[in-house]
């Protein structure tokens, strides 16, 4: 029997949930809000799809009783405020800060062996803050940040090239922020092409220059932050981890020393297996890419400094 729970049943959270049972990841999906009756609204609402979509996982929505997410394998956390229009993630961490941290220990007396898969902005410091807080191997905290970044940046690319999202491979790397992002266009590939042979130089900075704003571009068009392919991004983590695909996912995880870091998460590529991170993936960087990845991570320790501001650490 495998268990996930989705701590926050917003547009995130939902998405996420629904693409988990539709995708049948897990025989059972809790989903667990604060709001009364919103989890179980959605939860009713999904079972309903499930003889129309063909799905065998149960879904099962509660507020804020997390005695229903006992036992879960891997717990997706999404709590806390999205931005608004204008808004950097990292404004958001003086609330998101206490609802991460309180959500994570509750989670833990309930699943004390649960990996933590963290979505809540800005995900970096919230993964940083998880890990700091609740004492957990690192292998057992992921941010999700690079999954989502990695496939806007491959549909990017694919909208350039004009071709499918599916025959393009690429990832990103470095801080989920609009200034901190990294696409990896040197390794960015069209059917095992470097991209470079089909896109020109200034077309491939414009691609970066979408990918590092796209989070933001959403939030403009719909008035909140996106939500489908952030909650698709969190149960493409999970799926890799429950079935242990091993994929190769960039990811925001705890460095000491790789990449020439140390006390900090930021999204590197891992290998995502049962245990959680089973690897972190070690490239060689040009020395252009080794001072974008120092300044990233010098603004994503800027923003955990601010845990301590906020009494959060
Ligand atoms: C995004 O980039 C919500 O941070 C998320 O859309």
């Amino acid at each position: 029997m495998s268990k996930v729970t989705v701590v926050g049943a917003g547009n995130v959270g939902a998405t996420c949930a629904n693409v988990l049972a539709f995708n049948e990841v897990a025989d059972e999906v809790v989903m667990l809000d604060v709001k009364e009756g919103v989890s179980e609204g959605k939860a009713m609402d999904m079972m309903q799809t499930a003889q129309l979509l063909g799905f065998d996982t149960t879904l099962v929505g509660c507020t804020n009783d997390y005695a229903q997410t006992a036992d879960s394998d891997v717990v997706v956390i999404t709590s806390g405020i999205p931005r608004k229009p204008g808004m950097t993630r990292e404004e958001l961490i003086g609330v998101n800060a206490g609802i991460v941290k309180s959500v994570a220990e509750n989670i833990l007396k309930y699943s004390p062996n649960a990996i933590l898969v963290v979505v809540s902005n800005p995900m970096d410091t919230m993964t940083y803050l998880s890990l700091k807080s609740l004492g957990l191997p690192k292998n057992r905290i992921i941010g999700m940040g690079g999954a989502l970044d990695s496939s806007r940046f491959k549909y990017f690319l694919s909208q350039a090239l004009g071709c499918n999202a599916n025959e393009v491979e690429g990832f990103v790397i470095g801080g989920h922020g609009d200034t901190t992002m990294i696409p990896m266009t040197r390794f960015a590939t069209y059917k095992g092409m470097p991209v470079a042979n089909f896109l020109s130089e200034e077309k491939l900075k414009e691609v970066a220059a979408a990918t590092m704003v796209g989070g933001a571009t959403l939030t403009k068009l719909l008035g909140t932050s996106a939500w489908y392919a952030p909650g698709a991004a969190g149960a493409f983590v999970v799926e890799s981890i429950i079935h242990n695909q091993k994929k190769m996912i960039p990811c925001s995880v705890f460095l000491e020393g790789e990449y020439g870091e140390s006390d900090i998460c930021i999204g590197v590529p891992v290998i995502l297996g049962k245990n959680g991170i089973e690897e972190i993936v070690k490239l060689e960087l040009n020395e252009e890419e080794k001072a974008a990845f120092a300044a990233s991570a010098k603004a994503v320790h800027a923003t955990n400094a601010a845990l301590k501001e906020v009494g959060a650490l």
